[in-house]
């Protein structure tokens, strides 16, 4: 009897210890995450105004990180996440500030007129056109759909290199308060045909410097705009769905692209070949500046995002290349262009 007493104290005394235990590991945890978050939002500048703010940012901060830890103990993926400094937005939230390519057609359709590189042969099996020079820093869109200025820009900044041997840092800013041509709409997303067409009106584009981004939209400055540092001819379209096709224009010059950005691999992409998941609608626009195969022999497309150096490979990504579908991974092959110099 004393035994059972005693046993049954000590069966007591276990579970409360033990739901003590459970209880400061969690305490623990959450002090882990905590210090965790100090930590991030040091390393990329962040505050918050108000202390609920913080708080709720820090709800969606630890989901995140539990996706990203999860998904790179996975140990099986082509590519690895981090915490970007995208890390205390949802994927919504993300989506909604930082994307802008108009899933609506343009008024502009989109119509392969003539495809100057469509007898190409003998195109090499890689290239990158940062190593040739023609390409800018990375640069960052901020909380405006100016994706497609930035990838027009890209685009433009490479042709202009290879034409002319000097690379620019050209005007996003200039398209996104003045190609609203075709209703474009800076900063709620736009198209970048209608940017090239804009472009070309104008009989040129500035200087970054001269008409500096300020990621936000802002009434048309015809006085900065004036100042054209570089021109084109024209623009065309890449024929869609014919990743053979965009290969031989990507070998020629960095091309515009368009591609589904949407779940959080793509927010959190930090490095690898990514392989999806992905959709193929549209919401993203990016510029391909290379292509190649990676060490296991995965064909990949090297392309610039305007979401600063903290995403991905330093500002960059490698996407598969050549998969199955005619729409290329994430729809990078729907529908591409790029500028005529
Ligand atoms: C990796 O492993 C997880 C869990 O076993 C599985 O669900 C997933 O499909 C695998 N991914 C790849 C790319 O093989
Ligand atoms: C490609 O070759 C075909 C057949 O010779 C020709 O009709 C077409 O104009 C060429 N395309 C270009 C862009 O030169
Ligand atoms: C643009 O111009 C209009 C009319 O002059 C003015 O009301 C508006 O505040 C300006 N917007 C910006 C962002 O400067």
């Amino acid at each position: 009897m004393t035994f059972a007493l005693k046993n049954k104290f000590l069966i007591f005394m276990l579970i409360v210890s033990g739901a003590l235990a459970s209880a400061s590991s969690r305490i623990l945890d959450e002090t882990i995450l905590a210090e965790k978050y100090k930590q991030w939002m040091v390393q990329h500048g962040r505050t918050y105004e108000m202390k609920e703010e913080e708080n709720m940012r820090f709800e969606i901060f630890k989901k995140n990180l539990e996706y990203i830890e999860n998904f790179n103990n996975m140990g099986n993926q082509t590519y690895k996440l981090s915490t970007n400094e995208y890390a205390d937005l949802t994927n919504e939230e993300f989506l909604a500030y930082y994307a802008g390519y108009k899933i609506f057609p343009s008024k502009i359709s989109f119509k392969t007129k003539r495809f100057k590189y469509e007898n190409l042969t003998n195109v090499p099996a890689s290239i990158d056109w940062r190593k040739k020079g023609a390409v800018t820093q990375i640069k960052d869109q901020g909380a405006c759909g100016s994706c497609w200025a930035f990838s027009a820009v890209a685009a433009v900044e490479g042709v202009i290199k290879i034409k002319t041997g000097q690379l620019f840092s050209l005007s996003e800013q200039q398209l996104v308060d003045c190609a609203r041509i075709h209703k474009t709409q800076g900063c709620y997303g736009g198209w970048m045909d209608d940017a090239f067409e804009y472009i070309v009106k104008n009989h040129g584009l500035a200087k970054e410097t001269k008409y500096p981004y300020t990621s936000k939209d802002g009434n048309c400055s015809h006085r900065k705009a004036a100042v054209r540092a570089v021109q084109i001819n024209g623009y065309e379209d890449v024929p869609h769905k014919d990743e053979e096709a965009l290969l031989k224009a990507a070998s020629q010059q960095p091309v515009s692209v368009c591609l589904n950005s949407k779940g959080p691999e793509f927010q959190f992409y930090s490095g690898g070949v990514f392989t999806g998941p992905c959709g193929t609608s549209l919401n993203h626009a990016v510029a391909i500046v290379g292509y190649g195969k990676s060490e296991d022999g995965t064909k990949y497309w090297l392309i610039k995002n305007s979401w600063g150096k903290s995403w991905g490979e330093s500002g960059y990504m490698r996407i598969k290349r050549d998969v199955a579908s005619k729409k290329g991974l994430c729809g990078i092959a729907k529908k591409s262009s790029y500028p005529v110099a």
